[in-house]
């Protein structure tokens, strides 16, 4: 992987996980590849938990301040999650933007959520500089090549004062937390995945989903990222241990 100049060493979310592709290089035709064969099925497996995660994504955002009339960006917006729902936030006179590397993902998207999309990735956003009150990323962070660049790039759109809302699977520390975790995400999740989808592609994706998060970097190094582009406040919290953390940060004010 090329060092980015502006950033620093790059920081990979992950190790290579050969299971799926056999060497960095070939992670991102992976990833595309596993969206395309999963789109589909992506609001299926929302569905497996009654819709419960689009519900705690809108609250969890509201929480951390996005606002009536705010300009957002969701980046990685897949199909829509968080989007829908920031829309919902925002209301008439805000507006948001998705953008996501993936087509097939994005025409998920369009059946339910009518702002501007655009084909793009976290590391290059193809946004100017200071154009958005609030970034938001779902579930995606393990997909980028360089977190470093993707934390730049957020920096880089937001507006002076704005915010970063990132949303993340959790995995608990603890010897029996990791246990329960790892029977949920590895093993419940990707079963209960197959049954209701009959999609092998489907199953993969669950199956990559725990992969990534079980190996994703630590979250000290996540925050130590956000902080190094130049995030204030930068942290994370658990918001639902086993599950789901987030990691925020404000844009300095002008
Ligand atoms: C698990 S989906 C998340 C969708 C949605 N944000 C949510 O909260 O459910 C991950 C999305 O990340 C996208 N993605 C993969 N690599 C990316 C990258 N480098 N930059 C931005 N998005 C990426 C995929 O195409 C996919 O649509």
């Amino acid at each position: 992987m090329n060092e980015n100049p502006e950033t620093g060493a790059p920081l990979p979310p992950h190790r290579t996980l050969t299971t799926y592709y056999a060497a960095d290089e070939e992670r991102s035709a992976y990833v595309r590849d596993v969206f395309d064969r999963s789109a589909k099925h992506y609001d299926t497996i929302e569905k497996i938990f009654g819709n419960g995660g689009l519900l705690y994504r809108r609250m969890s955002m509201r929480f951390s301040g996005m606002k009536p009339g705010m300009k957002v960006l969701d980046v990685a917006i897949g199909t829509a999650a968080v989007a829908s729902n920031a829309a919902k936030i925002v209301g008439p006179t805000g507006q948001v933007f998705g953008v996501d590397p993936n087509r097939a993902m994005m025409n998920e998207a369009r059946k339910k959520f009518d702002g501007p999309l655009t084909q793009g990735v976290a590391q290059a956003l193809p946004f100017a500089d200071d154009t958005f009150d609030f970034v938001t990323m779902g579930l995606a962070l393990r997909h980028v090549s360089d977190l470093k660049a993707a934390f730049s790039e957020y920096h880089r759109v937001l507006k002076p004062g704005g915010k970063l809302w990132i949303l993340e699977g959790h995995i608990a520390k603890s010897k029996i937390g990791y246990a329960l975790t790892w029977l949920v995400w590895a093993k419940i999740v990707p079963g209960l995945t197959l049954l209701f989808t009959r999609s092998r592609d489907a199953k993969e994706f669950m199956d990559y989903y725990w992969d990534t998060v079980d190996q994703c970097v630590p979250p000290e190094e996540i925050v130590a990222a956000l902080d190094s582009v130049g995030f204030q406040h930068a942290r994370t919290n658990v918001t639902m241990p086993g599950a789901f953390c987030e990691y925020k940060g404000q844009k300095a004010e002008a």
